[in-house]
């Protein structure tokens, strides 16, 4: 799905794009630019269908073995759709309300103190901007955000936003206890792929955690333009803990947008890129959105787990014969930032498009 305006882009106030700190969600403007408005093909439906998603009961992954496979079976089902939901996965309400605090904490403060922390250099391990990459891609996208790596935790927490002072260690309990679920997930993962449970663990415990704090403030117009573009995580997987509703996932059998619907407690997982690319496509990476509402903000914080920077994560040899030959290249994080910054992901490019070797 290819985005753009062509190159008759005006040049008044309503139709130019903003640098980040003078953009329309962080003025708060009564209107939407032009330079927001995503093509009519593309156009959220304020009211669309329920997604319908897995939600996966983790407490049997600390029980028996009978428990566990349990589990492991709903899992694999879960992760052939490429999206679930978790409940009874132990990280506790206070936790995940203390790391949404942080995050309204955070963009609520004055835009001259948030932007000491802005950049637009992809590779830069805590940065503040908007859209994507703003004033740069064809279309902006009302978002606000805050990426910051998590792990090792000291290495990192020190660069984080000093204020609201409460952040770094609201944020890092969380960080922390997610990035132990993500762990135990992916275990889960790959012994669902007959991998067995310890497959992944020394790279991914060697591996990244990069957080996305993404905040959504009420849009004027919301069935013109979207917080976030159809785009799979690069990830083995993505934790996502939301405030409200506003993510939306593609149901591929029917080309049809769901909204992920509102379960108190539980949190989203998405399968990532590379996690398909593990899987040799066994596993899909869910396409999704994140779309927009006139009334409140939202707040959405990603933890995407992968492994090093410069580690390649190829497909299991384990999955690959005569009637399965590989399907990706392999790639690493590294490589997925090289592509970020050289690609218009709101015009439709796709990490996972580049790595496919059969299409
Ligand atoms: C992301 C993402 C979804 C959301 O940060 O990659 O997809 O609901 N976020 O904000
Ligand atoms: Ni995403």
């Amino acid at each position: 799905m290819e985005f753009s305006h062509g190159s008759n882009m005006g040049n008044d106030e309503s139709s130019s794009s903003f640098s980040t700190g003078k953009s329309a969600q962080e003025r708060g403007l009564s209107h939407v630019p032009e330079s927001y408005v995503i093509p009519t093909s593309h156009d959220p439906n304020l009211h669309p269908e329920t997604a319908k998603v897995p939600v996966v009961d983790l407490s049997g992954l600390r029980h028996g073995s009978a428990q566990r496979s349990l589990v492991i079976q709903n899992i694999k089902n879960a992760c052939h759709l490429g999206f679930f939901q978790i409940i009874n996965h132990g990280i506790s309400q206070s936790l995940m309300d203390g790391a949404l605090s942080s995050a309204f904490g955070f963009f609520n403060l004055p835009t001259p103190e948030k932007m000491k922390l802005m950049s637009n250099d992809v590779h830069k391990p805590v940065r503040y901007a908007t859209s994507i990459k703003d004033g740069i891609d064809n279309i902006q996208f009302w978002r606000v955000f805050l990426k910051h790596y998590a792990h090792p935790l000291d290495d990192w927490i020190h660069s984080w936003p000093a204020n609201p002072p409460y952040y770094r260690e609201k944020m890092g309990n969380y960080c922390s206890e997610v990035r132990k679920l993500g762990l135990e997930l992916m275990g889960a993962i790959t012994e669902s792929l007959g991998l067995g449970s310890a497959y992944s663990s020394d790279k991914m415990n060697e591996g990244m955690q990069v957080m996305a704090v993404n905040c959504y403030p009420p849009c004027p117009n919301p069935n013109v333009a979207l917080g976030l573009p159809p785009h799979s995580d690069y990830s083995c997987l993505t934790i996502v803990l939301q405030s409200s509703p506003g993510l939306e996932i593609m149901d591929m059998e029917e080309g049809k947008w769901g909204i992920v619907p509102k379960l108190p407690g539980a949190l989203q997982v998405h399968v990532g890129d590379h996690l398909e690319v593990l899987s040799n496509g066994l596993y899909k990476s869910v396409v999704h959105r994140a779309i927009l509402n006139c009334e409140r903000t939202r707040i959405s914080i990603a933890s995407l787990m992968s492994l090093g920077l410069d580690e390649k994560m190829g497909t299991a040899e384990e999955l690959v014969d005569e009637q399965h030959p590989k399907r990706y290249k392999e790639s690493s994080f590294g490589d997925f930032l090289n592509f970020l910054s050289a690609s218009d992901i709101g015009g439709g490019k796709a990490f996972i498009d580049t790595l496919k070797i059969i299409k």
